[in-house]
């Protein structure tokens, strides 16, 4: 068996919630709140392997367009768990940091989001990013206008890359998405150039630390060549 190569940083889209919970009967909500447990099972899972960041996309910007009460019950997920979570993650070491667009959230959210930000600042074992109201499109555009209120003529890779919500995190190494979709779905564009790419059938509800480790497997067994031609 080879060694495990444990991926600096993972970036998830975690996927399927409302069909796992349509086929359980119950409320695409329902499976919102599972989400949300397993979120936190992966979070304490990649502490224990050693991960530097974890990037987790929460809420998209084209999520705008479901059903109102669907994305206010989910804005009250979001403040529930950062209310009540907010000190395990303090306990286990975990920094948490948001990225993608604060001017259209609900303002006490925004507000929670900050005051995490602020009481974790300290902590070191894990920096956990949520995406939410986050698109690889807008990361980019709004980079791009604040380049150019600092009066850039022109721009390279390093000074775009600066500008971004990721500025200065490694890029994944390692993308998951559950639910059997084979796609970005506007996540982090510029971020995922050379991420290793894994997909699972299984619904984000019950994805788990073992789906995790396999996941990782994989990983290991892959030979990143970016772009290069490797010696035999
Ligand atoms: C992912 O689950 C969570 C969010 C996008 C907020 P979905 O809500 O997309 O679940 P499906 O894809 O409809 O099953
Ligand atoms: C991507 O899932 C966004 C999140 C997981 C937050 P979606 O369910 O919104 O993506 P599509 O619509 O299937 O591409
Ligand atoms: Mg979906």
């Amino acid at each position: 068996m080879h060694r495990m190569k444990v991926p600096r940083h993972i970036a998830i889209i975690m996927d399927g919630n409302g069909r796992w919970a349509k086929r359980q009967g119950m409320p695409r909500i329902m499976g919102h709140y599972r989400g949300a447990e397993v979120a936190e099972e992966i979070t304490k899972a990649c502490v224990d392997l050693g991960v530097e960041y974890l990037t987790l996309f929460a809420f998209s910007t084209e999520n705008w367009n479901r059903p109102m009460e669907e994305v206010n019950l989910l804005f009250e997920l979001m403040r529930d768990y950062l209310l009540k979570k907010k000190k395990d993650l303090i306990e286990l070491g975990v920094r948490m940091r948001f990225i993608g667009r604060r001017d259209r959230l609900p303002k006490d959210l925004v507000a929670l989001m900050k005051s995490m930000e602020r009481d974790t600042e300290k902590c070191d074992r894990i920096t956990l990013f949520l995406a939410v109201d986050y698109g690889g499109r807008d990361d980019i555009v709004r980079a791009v206008n604040r380049i150019i209120k600092e009066g850039f003529k022109e721009v390279d890779e390093e000074t775009l890359s600066s500008y971004l919500d990721l500025a200065g995190v490694p890029d994944p190494d390692l993308l998951i998405r559950t639910a059997g979709e084979k796609r970005i779905s506007n996540f982090l564009l510029w971020n995922l150039a050379y991420t290793e790419l894994y997909f699972t059938d299984l619904c984000w509800p019950e994805f788990s630390k073992e789906e995790l480790l396999k996941a990782i497997e994989d990983f290991s067994s892959r030979q990143r060549k970016f772009g290069r031609v490797l010696d035999e």
